[in-house]
């Protein structure tokens, strides 16, 4: 299993916060290490790209840091009161999903959050696979234990596909951000996100949820086959883009946004903000319902997260996530 990084998560948090050298002496104190310690770790951290100032009678100073997917770097980051309040970060995993199954299945808690900075068997929807290559993207899972009923558990995928689209338009506000009902975000009409979310419950008692966020942050290109309707916020910017920070800014929106959502218990409270996102509004789209397949003009979603279509002859259809899937007229959106 991954390593928890603490000691390391809260030197780099104390250094990043301060304003001036940080005395060694201090930093012993504030977290009951030795300084031994604390030089060991302030090594480990150089050796990791970390530029550390260390001057004699006035302490350590974080001159610059790397670009890098750490536990540490996440750590050090995070000011949420439970999601992603402890991480598990894997440099390479099979799926976060998984990781995230076993560790809900070892009692741990909600909010526990796995991050990986590749995996080798990512899963996406409809099981189909979906591509994490190191260095470039972003992989993690969010483990939840609501005590809300099960039929309410699909929507916490609209919270964090607006979430993420919060988060992209926030740290890349020159890039156009929407959702492609229920859970894809695109930018520039190309998805740069997608959303797995898996449930272990009982008809009425929900044991955990897993939310799984892929997103493709510095990839410069895409196989051919993907190419068409898969992007990078790099490709779309045209210069990298930061990772830890996606992700931390993501646990502080789903964060609050999971907050407003237990008052009610739908999303009522966000149609508003994610009709805004939705690509597929006022658009014609083929509804691939397993019973007959339809076309109509999406209108928005309702407070349950269903998408509300108007089919040609004026009345109202509304299609749940997971039922069917949903098509542009003329292709992906
Ligand atoms: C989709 O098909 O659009 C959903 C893709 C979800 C991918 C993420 S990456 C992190 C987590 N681990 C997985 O194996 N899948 C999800």
């Amino acid at each position: 299993m991954a390593e928890r990084i603490s000691l390391k998560a809260d030197i780099l948090r104390a250094l990043r916060n301060a304003k001036e050298h940080i005395s060694g002496q201090q930093i012993c104190d504030e977290m009951g290490v030795s300084r031994t310690a604390v030089w060991k770790v302030m090594k480990q951290l150089e050796a990791e790209g970390y530029d550390i100032e260390a001057v004699t009678n006035k302490g350590y100073m974080l001159l610059s840091y790397p670009e890098i997917l750490s536990g540490s770097e996440l750590m050090s980051r995070m000011n949420t009161k439970w999601a992603g309040k402890r991480v598990y970060f894997h440099k390479e995993t099979g799926s976060t999903n998984e990781d995230a199954r076993y560790l809900a299945e070892e009692g741990m808690l909600h909010g526990s959050l796995v991050v990986a900075d590749s995996q080798t068997g990512g899963r996406g929807r409809r099981g189909r696979g979906w591509v994490s290559p190191p260095g470039e993207s972003i992989s993690f899972s969010l483990l939840l234990k609501p005590s809300f009923s099960p039929d309410r558990a699909s929507m916490l995928t609209i919270l964090m596909a607006i979430s993420i689209a919060e988060v992209i338009s926030a740290l890349h506000p020159d890039l156009d951000v929407k959702i492609k009902w229920p859970n894809d975000v695109l930018v520039n009409g190309k998805k740069v996100c997608g959303i797995l979310t898996e449930m272990e419950a009982e008809p009425d008692y929900i044991h955990y949820v897993i939310i799984g966020v892929g997103i493709n942050v510095n990839q410069t290109e895409f196989p051919e086959e993907l190419a068409q309707i898969a992007t990078s916020l790099r490709i779309e910017k045209g210069e990298k883009a930061g990772r830890p920070e996606l992700i931390v800014a993501a646990m502080e929106y789903f964060e609050y946004y999971y907050g407003i959502f237990e008052e009610h218990l739908d999303v009522s409270d966000f149609v508003d903000i994610y009709d805004r996102y939705l690509i597929n509004r006022d658009r014609e789209v083929r509804v691939l319902d397993p019973k007959g397949e339809y076309t109509g003009v999406a209108e928005g979603i309702n407070d349950n997260g269903a998408l509300i279509v108007r089919i040609p002859d004026g009345s109202f259809r509304t299609v749940s996530s997971g039922e069917v899937s949903v098509r542009g007229v003329y292709g992906y959106v």
